[in-house]
């Protein structure tokens, strides 16, 4: 098959100029230690029953250790404030009751998405004391530029 010489370069640039970005974001991702949480179990939106969301809240699992069950829903979070010592590594586990919501943590590297029937799981050590802000991130109704709560490092 014949190819064009100009055809031919603007190939090859596209070409190099692909490997350049996809290197690009495998690159930033390495660095600033981006991961993908786990898939971490799915539950009834309708019928938290049985389920760690009926009671949700802040457990010890271990000295220093800390698990947080979180329902995000229009628009809150339950609970809507969290108090650890400092120093803990926290894992939350987060499921949203009716519509897709964001679970960010300002200022430290915890980013997911909450959707329903899907539990999202993370998990993130807060070594500095000072108060964090949660807040959501993706557009869930009228109410959303005030859907936050606070984890209190102490
Ligand atoms: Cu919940 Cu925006």
């Amino acid at each position: 098959m014949k190819i064009d010489a100009y055809e031919r370069f603007f190939l090859i640039l596209t070409g190099i100029t692909l490997v350049i970005f996809f290197g690009a974001i495998g690159v930033s991702a390495m660095a600033s230690a981006v991961s993908l949480s786990d898939p971490a179990g799915r539950v009834d939106p309708t019928n938290f029953a049985d389920t760690p969301f009926e009671n949700p809240g802040v457990r010890e699992l271990a000295p220093g250790k800390y698990e947080v069950v979180m329902v995000a829903q229009a628009w809150q979070f339950t609970p809507n404030e969290i108090r650890v010592p400092v120093g803990s590594e926290v894992m939350f586990r987060v499921t949203s009751r009716d519509v897709i919501h964001g679970f960010e943590i300002a200022g430290v590297p915890l980013n997911m998405m909450v959707i329903p029937g899907h539990i999202s799981a993370a998990s993130t050590t807060f070594s500095t004391a000072g108060e964090y802000l949660i807040i959501c991130h993706e557009y869930c109704g009228v109410g959303h530029q005030g859907m936050f709560a606070k984890i209190i490092v102490e």
